[in-house]
């Protein structure tokens, strides 16, 4: 098979997984994690250009502080036992990784945008998913590439765990919690994935 331009990255897009076997440490100094979520949020596109994405990089007791808040808000739920035992080791492993990397998308750039151009308005909220999809995205792979396994998390389906964590890490009241994106080195390799075939999900005509 020949070579092109984007045989590299699609071969990250390719070896991308999810690893929930973690560790509290990383193959790459804190600067270059910190360096490829400025690169993912300065360049993923967004609707009119908003640039309504938010990131915040956790490390050390700020990292486990959000899983002690997404825990002390988890725990009182009533849901079965053997969930609750199986989420809260969830919980214990993704305090356990490296860090974790908080998406936001920032809900006064979206008011804003919304009040000037009445036509993309209704479809905000769904633009602002996929743009931050896109950064979610972006730094899930450049991590695995770097050798730092990930998982993704949306410990934001509890309101209060977003509000305790605008609280702690002093962040402003619009931004609103999508994802986290918890990582560390790997300890043991990604479990198997099966693929679907593509020629029924992709189709081509013409
Ligand atoms: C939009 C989206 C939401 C996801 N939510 C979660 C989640 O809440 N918890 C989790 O452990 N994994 C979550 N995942 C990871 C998927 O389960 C995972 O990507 C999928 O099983 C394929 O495995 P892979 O990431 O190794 O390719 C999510 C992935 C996507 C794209």
């Amino acid at each position: 098979m020949s070579t092109s331009a984007s045989d590299n990255f699609l071969k990250l897009v390719e070896v991308r997984r999810s690893n929930y076997t973690l560790s509290a440490s990383s193959p790459i100094p804190d600067s270059k994690i910190v360096e490829i979520v400025q690169t993912a949020v300065k360049y993923a596109p967004s609707t009119y250009n908003v640039q309504s994405a938010r990131a915040v990089v956790l490390f050390r007791a700020e990292h486990q502080q959000f899983w002690d808040i997404s825990a002390k808000h988890f725990s009182p739920l009533p849901i079965a036992e053997g969930a609750k035992a199986y989420m809260t080791a969830r919980i214990a492993a993704f305090r356990a990784s490296y860090g974790t990397v908080l998406f936001f998308e920032d809900q006064a750039a979206l008011d804003a945008l919304g009040a000037k151009n009445a036509m993309v308005q209704p479809l905000l909220a769904e633009f602002s998913d996929h743009s931050s999809g896109m950064n979610q995205f972006i730094v899930w792979t450049a991590f695995n590439a770097e050798g730092l396994g990930c998982n993704l998390q949306h410990f934001n389906f509890l309101p209060a765990i977003t509000a305790d964590a605008i609280s702690a890490f002093g962040l402003p009241e619009t931004w609103k919690l999508k994802a986290q994106l918890v990582f560390g080195a790997p300890t043991a390799p990604p479990l198997e994935k099966k693929l679907e075939p593509i020629e029924t999900r992709v189709i081509v005509k013409g």
